[in-house]
């Protein structure tokens, strides 16, 4: 199998000496894998859909019912997310332009360094382009069960997919998968399992997600234990980047372990948000966390508390709490057995099902502050209690 560092190119040019002398450079080395050589432009399409390449190299000066320019528009506005290398002769100058689907030139005649510093460069750039934007991701952890991660995950979700965010909620619990009980999905819906993880596109995207009743995608988990262990860190790399380009939110619910899986989403991840709640058990476990998340270098401003069920401090001291974080939780959600257990137990968001309850509004406001830290206004919903 070819290794995934290798950058996979498409060719499209009809003067067979360029296209040799093209062959001929990458032969040389192994770092760019030439998939295909293209001379009809009205051809380009089916084959990017079908090779996925990493690059596509295009003569500006290409003949026939497409001609090289308004090729590269064309895959710009494809869809498929890949970038466009112009080839060009100094007489025919052409500027990069990342909006008419020109990523890169290439002047010819140019050395074999000359085109891998270009493939580099512009897959580079592309991937920066591609993967910074205004998406956010979310995780929400804590290093307890039962505290309400996939609660609150859920419904958090749903209420950034009510703010405008296209929404997207990952379950992260790879072995015990809660949102597929949760939300009693067929036992043979997708999962991430169906991703093919070797060259995933937007387009097989479409194909894996659940889209629930509630109006969010959901990327479940696989449907038994034993197969999470099929999913590498790679995969959650690759899956995360890829969803970053089409949701404008990525909410994650975690299981409680900080295992090789859990740190690879928690590094992704803008914000962690930790659910706490007060019992001593839990700031131990809090505290703990927070030393280990020090010492992988994770700026405190990385992770946001939430206290669930802030109503019921138990025995314990909410100064407690905040001493032990070293800080007062920036979120608080109340506590609703019945409303939780019921909306729980149909599968349903209370969000949705009783967006006046208190615990609903509570996740309403948690969604606007979420949005209004990480630079995105919704004034509507942001502008709670803080
Ligand atoms: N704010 C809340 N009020 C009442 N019950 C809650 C609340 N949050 C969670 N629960 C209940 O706590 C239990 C554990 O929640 P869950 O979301 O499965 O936790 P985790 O994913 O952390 O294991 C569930 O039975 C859920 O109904
Ligand atoms: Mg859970």
């Amino acid at each position: 199998m070819a290794s995934a560092d290798q950058t996979r190119l498409l060719l499209v040019e009809d003067v067979p000496q360029v296209a040799q002398y093209i062959r001929g450079l990458l032969n040389a080395q192994s770092s760019v894998k030439l998939l295909d050589v293209l001379s009809d432009g009205s051809k380009v399409l089916p084959q990017v859909q079908q090779l996925r390449p990493d690059i596509v190299l295009v003569d500006a000066l290409l003949q026939g019912r497409v001609k090289g320019l308004p090729l590269a528009e064309q895959i710009a506005t494809s869809g498929y997310g890949v970038p466009v290398i112009v080839l060009t002769v100094p007489q025919n100058p052409v500027g990069v332009d990342p909006s008419r689907g020109i990523h890169g030139v290439l002047a010819m005649p140019f050395s074999g360094f000359d085109l891998m510093t270009r493939i580099t460069q512009v897959k580079k750039d592309f991937a920066a382009l591609t993967s910074t934007g205004s998406s956010r991701v979310y995780s929400v952890f804590a290093p307890k069960g039962g505290v309400g991660k996939t609660t609150i995950a859920f419904n958090l979700a749903v209420a950034l997919g009510q703010a405008e965010q296209r929404t997207v909620l990952i379950d992260g619990s790879l072995q015990f998968g809660d949102l597929r009980s949760l939300l009693k999905v067929p036992v043979d819906a997708p999962s991430i399992l169906d991703l093919p993880t070797d060259r995933v596109s937007e387009s097989d995207l479409a194909d894996v997600l659940w889209r629930d009743p509630s109006g969010i995608d959901i990327l479940l988990a696989p449907p038994r234990v034993e197969m999470a262990e099929m999913i590498t860190t790679r995969d959650v790399d690759k899956i995360v980047s890829l969803l970053r380009r089409v949701y404008g939110s990525i909410v994650i619910d975690m299981s409680s372990a900080l295992n090789d899986i859990n740190l690879a989403f928690l590094d992704l991840s803008d914000t962690i948000v930790e659910i706490v709640t007060y019992d001593s058990t839990t700031i131990h476990n809090t505290m703990a966390v927070a030393d280990a998340f020090r010492m992988i270098g994770y700026p405190a401003s990385k992770v946001r508390y939430l206290v669930n069920r802030a109503d019921s401090a138990g025995g314990i001291d909410p100064g407690d709490l905040e001493r032990a974080l070293g800080r007062v939780p920036e979120h608080r959600v109340v506590s609703d057995g019945m409303l939780v257990v019921q909306s729980n137990n149909e599968g349903v968001p209370f969000v949705l099902a009783n967006p006046a309850a208190p615990i609903s509004q509570d996740l309403h406001r948690v969604a606007g502050e979420l949005l209004a830290a990480g630079g995105i206004a919704r004034p509507a919903v942001a502008a709670g209690r803080r």
